[in-house]
């Protein structure tokens, strides 16, 4: 896949009403933001980096978080307008929002389509109130069917996510939610797994016991129930944790799957950018918001040094992510990233037994996983890998959500 041409554009609000007791991101809870300061700041930042991609032309915009919907329409404008006048754009330039559903920020969702969105992703997270309650979320599932509704109204595209293999899920209740939710979902919904992340006060409660959570054979059915019930109903996974009707696959998460060049501005988040000089680097903002705030002050960037990847960096990288997907990785993109034939990286005997424990397709000059090869994801890679593989990867997979 050769989109060296095109970059996306990730933008990272950093701030919550509320933290979640299972959520790890970089998300704070702010008495008094100041909405003018931020706008000013992510204009900055993205003039600084317009210099360093010249030439490149913008495919998508993906406001993250955090909870962009608290966002004033305004701000999220500001953003929008000013990465227009900054880079050419394609003519279906993507621009996606996650939102949350608490009524009032639903209400938004008029005026950010206004300010240019014109894709949501809302974090529903469970169609009942009982697990709303449990995760600690500021919605009931009332507010979440209209939140969908009113996503419904305003825009062609929008997607919404639901966490399951939740402590006490029973695996029918999911299969009636998840009905539910297929004939709620508008082409695209990301499910996700829910992982106890360190330091999270879920982590210190699943420690003491507090809650059980599904042992492994419990999350494979959990894992097979979902890919059944959604490929019946026309959305089938085209990432491990995505499902989409044709057409509706998110075009900036497809950009980190598919190991394409993309911006990261706002505290945390992460790049991918291939420099003039021909260098591909991984950039990472300051996590903290004020101090990115004063970082972009004084310098025009937020971000720390960038750090070159190195042709075994790239190899793993593009690994890690294609394998994420359907339609797997093709090993000329892996020799492309690795400035090498791909079989100096990959250990072929390894490849060959997973291949034959059916774990791994090889699939038209691709290999691509299984479902069984999927449950294996994070042990697989470093299986068939003659380096070691980091965690770096994570980071984007992270930043990747609806
Ligand atoms: C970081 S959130 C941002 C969106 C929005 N603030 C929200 O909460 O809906 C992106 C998505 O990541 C998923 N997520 C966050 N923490 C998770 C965890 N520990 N396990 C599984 N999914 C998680 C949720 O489904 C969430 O919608
Ligand atoms: S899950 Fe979403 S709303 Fe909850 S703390 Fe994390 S980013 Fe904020």
């Amino acid at each position: 896949m050769n989109n060296q041409g095109q970059i996306g554009l990730y933008i990272h609000w950093p701030f919550c009403l509320a933290k979640c007791p299972y959520c790890d991101f970089n998300s704070h809870v702010a008495e008094k933001v100041d909405q003018r300061r931020w706008a000013g700041a992510y204009e900055r930042a993205l003039e600084h980096y317009a210099a360093l991609t010249r030439g490149r032309t913008l495919a998508s915009i993906f406001f993250g978080g955090g909870t962009p919907s608290l966002m004033d329409p305004e701000t999220v404008g500001r953003v929008i307008e000013k990465a227009r006048a900054l880079w050419p754009q394609v003519n279906d330039l993507e621009v996606s929002l996650e939102a949350n559903p608490t009524s009032i920020e639903a209400e938004k969702f008029a005026a950010f389509r206004v300010a240019g969105v014109n894709r949501v992703s809302v974090g529903v997270q469970a169609l009942n109130d009982e697990d709303l309650k449990f995760l600690g979320r500021q919605h009931s599932a009332a507010e979440a069917l209209k939140a969908i509704e009113i996503a419904r109204e305003n825009f062609e595209r929008f997607s919404f996510d639901l966490m399951y293999a939740r402590p006490g899920q029973a695996l029918e209740d999911w299969r009636v939610e998840l009905e539910q939710a297929a004939a709620l979902a508008g082409g695209h919904l990301s499910l996700y797994q829910l992982t106890i992340e360190r330091n999270t006060p879920f982590y210190f409660d699943h420690a003491q016991g507090l809650f059980d959570l599904p042992d492994e054979d419990q999350a494979s059915a959990f894992y097979a129930l979902t890919q059944d019930v959604l490929d019946e109903a026309g959305l089938p996974a085209y990432e491990v944790s995505n499902h989409a009707a044709a057409g509706h696959e998110s075009r900036h998460n497809l950009m980190y799957w598919h190991y394409g060049d993309y911006i990261g501005i706002g505290p945390g988040a992460h790049g991918r950018l291939i420099l003039e000089d021909g260098r591909k680097v991984a950039t990472r903002e300051h996590a903290v918001p004020d101090m990115w705030l004063s970082r972009v002050d004084e310098r025009g960037i937020g971000a720390h040094p960038f750090e070159t990847l190195s042709s075994e960096d790239r190899f793993m990288e593009a690994l890690m992510m294609g394998l994420r997907l359907r339609e797997g990785v093709r090993f000329d993109h892996l020799s492309a990233q690795g400035g090498c034939d791909w079989r100096r990286y990959i250990d072929e005997g390894h490849l060959q037994i997973a291949i034959d424990e059916g774990w791994i397709i090889m699939d038209k000059g691709a290999m691509r996983l299984s479902r069984e090869g999927t449950l294996r994801l994070n042990a697989l890679i470093p299986y068939i890998l003659k380096l070691k593989a980091d965690s770096r990867a994570h980071s984007s997979v992270q930043q990747a959500a609806g």
